[in-house]
């Protein structure tokens, strides 16, 4: 049997409601399934950094063997990250990041690149010449710290384009739009606009069409997500122009895991891999995603039939030991 079904793994995640969240937990799921008999313990702390605290001290108090952690800010969880490591206790932080090295592993795309993939794309539309506003993710979380930093490099090299305006909208949609309300002399001269996510690329260009500016904007977003309302969708429908892939890494965080209990060599920077997704080749990432999809009923199923297939080998054994005994 494995050895590692004694273990018991806590999962901090920072919010766990969203589309792309759900997403990361089905992948740690099916990951998990290949290690029956592990426990995990799942905490969403709904965006509060003070809530995630005090989930993690829980947990640390409950006993885990590791922990996941996806930090709602970046300082503000620093500390009690700190304090799981230095107990021994092996972290792997997934996605955002603290503002300390002191941690097992890190998994999770590269988000200063995604920023500059971000500029890039938007020099190179725009031929060089344009306005641009950005709106931005939470503030104090690492992706949107190193998103911005990307895009401004980026945008920098064309001295013909002006980023407008910077807007704080906290990877939600509500409030992207509120933030957008308060710019919209600046929406009325833009050419593009970066979304440091789909659900808030998404919110914009519904303010965008309120301002009736549908046809000039182009609109970036990140995640690239399959799916009811996911990027993808978005993009195939024209109402995102272009979204940039952001790996989840679920499937990772748990491979990784096992490799650092079972005492296996295992990188600390699990670096997960970007691309444009735009126009030129959204149906082909949809069609790779509906390949995944079907892939995994398949494994699915022969999970159900394993299982069906060890009660009926039960039972049989069962019935050896009576005969035996009669
Ligand atoms: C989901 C999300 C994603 C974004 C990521 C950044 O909660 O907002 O849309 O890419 O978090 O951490």
């Amino acid at each position: 049997t494995d050895k590692t079904s004694q273990y018991t793994i806590g999962f901090s995640q920072c919010v766990g409601s969203d589309l792309w969240r759900r997403n990361m937990l089905d992948e740690m799921k099916m990951e998990l399934s290949l290690h029956p008999g592990v426990k995990f313990i799942y905490a969403d702390a709904d965006n509060s950094s003070k809530k995630q605290i005090e989930q993690v001290t829980q947990m640390l108090n409950e006993g885990i063997d590791l922990l996941i952690i996806s930090p709602n800010e970046a300082q503000p969880l620093t500390g009690i990250v700190e304090q799981t490591y230095s107990k021994g206790i092996p972290v792997i932080v997934i996605d955002r990041k603290t503002s300390s090295d002191l941690y097992t592993a890190y998994v999770g795309a590269d988000n200063y690149q995604i920023g500059k993939m971000a500029g890039e794309y938007i020099g190179a539309n725009l031929n060089g010449k344009g306005n641009v506003v950005e709106v931005m993710g939470l503030p104090g979380s690492s992706p949107a710290i190193e998103r911005h930093r990307g895009f401004s490099d980026a945008l920098s090299k064309f001295s013909n384009i002006h980023i407008k305006a910077q807007v704080y909208g906290d990877w939600l949609k509500n409030n992207a739009q509120k933030q957008l309300g308060q710019i919209k002399p600046d929406l009325k001269t833009a050419n593009a606009l970066f979304a440091h996510n789909d659900v808030m690329a998404g919110a914009s260009r519904e303010v965008l069409n309120s301002l009736r500016l549908n046809q000039h904007v182009k609109v970036l977003g990140v995640d690239a997500m399959p799916g009811n309302g996911g990027g993808l969708q978005m993009v195939a429908s024209k109402i995102i122009d272009a979204s940039l892939v952001y790996p989840t890494g679920g499937k990772e965080a748990i491979t990784t895991a096992f490799r650092i209990l079972n005492k296996e060599s295992f990188a600390k920077e699990n670096i997960l891999q970007s691309l444009v997704i735009d126009s030129t080749n959204v149906q082909l990432m949809k069609l790779q995603w509906s390949k995944i999809n079907s892939q995994q009923k398949d494994i699915e199923r022969q999970q159900s039939l394993l299982e069906e297939q060890q009660q009926v080998y039960n039972s049989q054994q069962l019935i050896l030991n009576i005969i035996v005994i009669t």
